[in-house]
């Protein structure tokens, strides 16, 4: 849903084009943010891994705990964890300056929320521990043929990880462990195609977890939780 401003729908060389303006709001699980092109644009999915996230952390966890989310775009995940719960402390990260602008401007909507965003790959810049790590990463084969109008708005960095889509998510289950309590749920979306992919990262770096894949509204394989309690 956008707020306000514009939506011109074209219809150049027989595709729908959607042109947006540059100041535009999406609504977004609970709340409407800013988006940006050359920011990912959040997506519908992402807002039921938010969801089964939040329902998994109130039946499990203690009242405070720390939060990281890896990859966090527009922020929009990260902020809507503190709005869930202010006793929850949010961290975000991202590789790119650019998403990092927009979800500090998404955080100043909320003038009295905190949450502490900050650029790093992965965890290069982490010196944390967190109950919960929640990521959104890329996660596309290098050679799936993507819409030209989502590369218009999305930035390559948000989409495309390596030849399976798994290099992101394998590095960031490789080196997760310094990050993560002894009691721990780590909350990720993936491909509908990389649950077997998944199952063998899973057992590979975190091999005393469980886990549990869950499906989106389509009936895919989107997410997947790992956890140890
Ligand atoms: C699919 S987007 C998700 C953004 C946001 N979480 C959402 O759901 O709207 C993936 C994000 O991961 C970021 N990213 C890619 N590689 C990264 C890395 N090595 N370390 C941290 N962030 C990374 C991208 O810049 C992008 O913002």
């Amino acid at each position: 849903m956008i707020q306000k401003n514009k939506i011109i729908i074209t219809n150049k060389n027989a595709k729908k084009v959607i042109k947006f303006e540059t100041e535009q709001k999406k609504f977004f699980y609970q709340d409407f943010f800013y988006i940006k092109k050359g920011v990912f644009l959040p997506r519908f999915e992402s807002e039921q891994l938010l969801d089964i996230t939040i329902s998994y952390i109130k039946t499990l966890f203690p009242k405070k705990i720390n939060i990281l989310e890896v990859g966090c775009g527009s922020g929009v995940i990260a902020i809507n964890l503190a709005l869930t719960n202010p006793l929850w402390k949010v961290d975000g990260v991202d590789i790119s300056l650019k998403a990092l602008n927009l979800s500090k401007k998404n955080l100043n909507l909320h003038p009295l929320l905190k949450v502490n965003f900050k650029k790093s790959d992965l965890f290069q810049n982490i010196t944390k521990k967190y109950h919960v790590i929640i990521a959104n990463l890329p996660y596309v084969e290098n050679t799936f043929p993507i819409k030209p109008q989502i590369l218009k708005w999305d930035p390559v960095c948000a989409l495309f990880a390596g030849v399976d889509g798994l290099k992101l998510l394998d590095k960031l289950l490789q080196q997760i462990n310094k990050y993560i309590y002894k009691k721990y749920l780590i909350a990720l979306e993936i491909g509908y195609k990389q649950k077997e992919g998944m199952i063998k990262l899973i057992k590979k770096h975190l091999p005393k977890s469980h886990f549990i894949f869950k499906k989106d509204y389509a009936q895919k394989i989107r997410f997947v939780f790992i956890y140890f309690l």
